[in-house]
């Protein structure tokens, strides 16, 4: 089994920003056709810059919390594209920061999960529905560190990315033997545009957490959920692979 991704088509939701861009990017600087796909124009931009960098990728708009959208653009692809490789889903937001739960009105839960959680299990049954006849799959989604410790100020963030790690567990054994494989990514702090609207007390408090002393950055993200849409990811199914500096270690 190999890393590469020569050929394949790996569809990329959330490619319009941050992890979900460095992924598009590298997917296609690897061979991969890469669906760029956002619910943002700018996703215009991510295909832009892989053109120019030699790749191959185009741009579909969706939003995972309307999942006819997602439905849609997953049809556009595979009818463009044939079989879908890979989807690598980073479509994520934060949710309600700096107030403890009893604070946070559950309006802003259901906008969190609807999301983070329902948005992935969306993009997660849209990708399976077009492996499943082909045999072969591989789905990567991005938890995140918060949905495996619980990050004190984000309940809305903390419990919807907990639920992200049960459903990959779930998906992944579910699956196991129709060739997918379902994995995610629990990310420490990265450095993407996503920090923008942090607290700075947020930001202290995750940073103060690495042992490495400084926060990730997008290519190493983009790095892992490379290998996990790759074929090379073949006998890993259900689980998170953990991208802290040294934060996490179990
Ligand atoms: N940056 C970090 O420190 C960090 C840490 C842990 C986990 N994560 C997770 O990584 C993922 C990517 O984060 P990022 O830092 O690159 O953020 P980002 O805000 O830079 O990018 C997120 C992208 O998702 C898109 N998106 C948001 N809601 C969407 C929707 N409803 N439908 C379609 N697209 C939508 C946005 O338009 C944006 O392009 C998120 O799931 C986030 O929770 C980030």
């Amino acid at each position: 089994m190999t890393t590469s991704v020569e050929g394949q088509t790996a569809v990329v939701v959330g490619a319009g920003s941050g992890i979900g861009r460095a992924t598009a990017l590298l997917l296609a600087e690897r061979g991969a056709h890469v669906v760029c796909v956002d619910r943002l124009e700018q996703v215009a931009d991510t295909v832009a810059q892989a053109r120019d960098a030699g790749g191959s990728a185009s741009a579909l708009i969706a939003d995972v919390t309307e999942p006819a959208t997602v439905v849609d653009a997953f049809a556009r692809a595979a009818a463009e594209r044939g079989q879908l490789h890979a989807v690598v889903n980073t479509a994520g937001i934060t949710g309600p920061q700096g107030r403890r739960s009893h604070e946070v009105d559950v309006a802003e839960l259901d906008r969190t999960y609807a999301v983070n959680l329902r948005g992935a299990y969306v993009v997660s049954q849209e990708a399976v529905r077009h492996m499943l006849p082909h045999g072969y799959g591989r789905i990567a989604h991005v938890a995140s560190i918060a949905g495996k410790e619980g990050n004190p100020g984000m309940i809305g963030y903390s419990t919807t990315k907990a639920g992200l790690i049960g459903m990959v567990k779930a998906q992944g054994k579910e699956y196991a033997l129709d060739g997918i494989t379902v994995n995610a990514l629990a990310p420490a702090v990265i450095q993407t545009p996503f920090l923008d609207d942090q607290p700075a007390e947020t930001l202290a408090y995750m940073a103060a957490k690495i042992p490495m002393g400084r926060f990730g950055t997008m290519q190493e993200a983009a790095e892992l959920l490379a290998w996990m849409a790759s074929p090379a990811c073949s006998f890993t199914t259900g689980f998170t692979f953990d991208l802290s500096g040294g934060r996490a270690t179990y």
